[in-house]
Formats: structure tokens, C-alpha cells, sequence
């Protein structure tokens, strides 16, 4: 049986109650759970016991015209599937008992959560480290696993570990993808037919410049024309970037070196923000 941890004060009375010398696991969602989800869980219970799985839905990352409001909640699904999965405990506080009304401190990450995202969304990189952070400390596992879906997201949760001194080991699992490679992700949902179809294309985008890495062809820009190429075909694909960065600074590259690159992109289908990567290294493609 999982346990339900509703709030902060259950969950630190579980928390206390655990015999030390216990490696603690923890994987962090906003729920709708998919197989990208529990691969993470998977990942977890290999390195760690008790597992511990948070589902909430942190208001302080969406924007003001973001999906807070219709982001999927199918609670009992989740449940079932964690029970399924055997996780030890889940965690599933309510917004009010995470921030108080006059919550007045944020953590903000000022260099890797600048590109990409961040450009685009603003302040969701600070709600996301915000809640990370906040997580941490109440969940305080030896262990936290994120997925390199969000790579960037990986790489500033990271940058805050370091940065910070918190006393925990990040762990990232691989892209789990659909069979036609569209990356998994609970904003599937929102694709209508059409869109769905299409949307395979941005992971083809991905593989079509990291064959060519592979082939030889180093220079940054001329990866992002090779995949952007690929979706211009496609009308109902609006790219909001596709670029090459370093992989764990996100700074801009001109040139590929031998620390590889992260190739990250992001697009919009009718309402619907699809984001997908693509890890190069060395001499190499490895497609996550
Ligand atoms: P959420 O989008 O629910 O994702 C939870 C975790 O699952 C993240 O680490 C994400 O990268 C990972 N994930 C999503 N799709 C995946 C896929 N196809 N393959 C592998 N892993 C995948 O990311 C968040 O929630 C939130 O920002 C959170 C970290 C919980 C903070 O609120």
C-alpha cells in the first residue's frame, strides 16, 4: 500500500519516524502520470528505499495565461499506478499548506535559466526551484531523480544543488518516447488528432542534426537550419527555438566541441507548448 502523506505535517512525522542509515528516494511530478513518470520511479527504487512521489501542481511556475487552470488531475489513475509500482510513500500537499498567503522568498537561478525557457517563460524557472527546494527540504532524500525531458530544468536544479550545498544526489532518466518518438508528456492530452499526428516531426527535427553531428558537421547554426528545416514542411509546427547550447552551462555555441551539445526545441501545436531534446556527445548522437 502507498501511503497518502497529505500535508507538510504528515509527511515530517513519516519522515522522522524512518530509521537513519535509510537511503531515501524521491521523484518529484505535478501527477497526470505517464510511463515517463514511473521510469523515473523505476530508476529510483534501483538506488534507494523507501521511494517517496510528489504530485502537485505548483502554481508558481505557470505564467498568467499558462495552463494552470486545465493542467490534468486524473488523482485516482495516479494512485492506482503508484500503488501498481509499489512506491512507499506519496506526497500530495495542498496549495495553501505549500505557500503561505505571504510567501516573500524565492530562489532564483540567474544564468542557466536565462535561454530557452526562461526566456519565454518568465519566472517559471524561479516557481520550479522554489518548489524543488522547498521539496527537498521536507522530503530530504539522498536521492532525487528528474528526467532529461526537461533537460533544462535538470541542468538548473543542478546548478541550485551545487550552488546551494543541499545535501542530495540528482539523478537524470532518459526521454521515455511514444513508438513514432514523440516525447511523452501529460500536455499530450491537449494535441487534437491532427496535431498529434504532426507532432513526431520535432523529435525527427532532433535526429536529423544529430545524424549530420554524427556525419561530421560541427557548426551550431548549421544544426539548428538542418532541424528547422525539417519542421518548416509542417504548418501547423510554430518553433519557438531550436538550438544547440552547452550542455550543462546552456551557453551558446558556434562551434560543437568535444563536451558535446545539447540540441533543445521548442514548439507550439494550436494551444499546445511541446518541448523535446536531444544529448550530443563526443563524436557521437545518443539519442535520449
Ligand atoms: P512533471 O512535468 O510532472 O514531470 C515530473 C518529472 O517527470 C520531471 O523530472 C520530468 O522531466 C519527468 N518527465 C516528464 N516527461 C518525461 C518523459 N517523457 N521521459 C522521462 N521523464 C519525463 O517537471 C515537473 O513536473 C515540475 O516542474 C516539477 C519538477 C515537479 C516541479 O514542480
Amino acid at each position: 500500500m502507498t501511503l497518502i502523506l497529505q500535508d507538510k505535517t504528515a509527511l515530517r512525522q513519516w519522515r522522522e519516524a524512518l530509521p537513519a542509515g535509510r537511503r531515501v528516494g524521491f521523484v518529484p511530478t505535478m501527477g497526470a502520470l505517464h510511463a515517463g513518470h514511473m521510469s523515473l520511479v523505476t530508476l529510483a527504487q534501483q538506488e534507494a528505499d523507501p521511494v517517496v512521489v510528489s504530485i502537485f501542481v505548483n502554481p508558481l511556475q505557470f505564467g498568467p495565461n499558462e495552463d494552470l487552470a486545465r493542467y490534468p488531475r486524473p488523482l485516482d489513475a495516479d494512485i492506482a499506478k503508484l500503488e501498481a509500482a509499489g512506491v512507499t510513500a506519496l506526497f500530495l500537499p495542498s496549495v495553501p499548506d505549500m505557500y503561505p498567503p505571504d510567501a516573500s522568498t524565492f530562489v532564483e537561478e540567474s544564468m542557466v535559466s536565462g535561454p530557452l525557457c526562461g526566456a519565454e517563460r518568465p519566472g517559471h524557472f524561479r516557481g520550479v526551484l522554489t518548489v524543488v527546494l522547498k521539496l527537498l527540504q521536507l522530503v530530504r532524500p539522498q536521492l532525487a531523480v528528474f528526467g532529461q525531458k526537461d533537460a533544462q530544468q535538470c541542468a538548473v536544479i543542478e546548478r541550485m544543488v551545487r550552488d546551494l550545498d543541499i545535501p542530495v544526489t540528482i539523478r537524470r532518466g532518459p526521454i521515455v518516447r511514444e513508438a513514432d518518438g514523440l516525447a511523452l508528456s501529460s500536455r499530450n492530452v491537449y494535441l487534437s488528432p491532427a496535431d498529434r499526428a504532426a507532432a513526431p516531426l520535432i523529435y525527427q527535427s532532433l535526429k536529423a542534426a544529430a545524424a549530420a553531428h554524427a556525419a561530421g558537421e560541427r557548426d551550431a547554426a548549421a544544426l539548428a537550419r538542418i532541424g528547422l528545416d525539417v519542421l518548416a514542411g509542417a504548418e501547423r509546427i510554430e518553433p519557438q527555438y531550436w538550438e544547440a547550447r552547452h550542455p550543462e552551462s546552456l551557453a551558446p555555441l558556434v562551434e560543437i566541441g568535444p563536451e558535446g551539445a545539447l540540441l533543445a526545441v521548442a514548439a507550439r501545436l494550436g494551444q499546445t507548448r511541446l518541448i523535446d531534446n536531444v544529448l550530443l556527445t563526443s563524436g557521437a548522437a545518443a539519442a535520449a
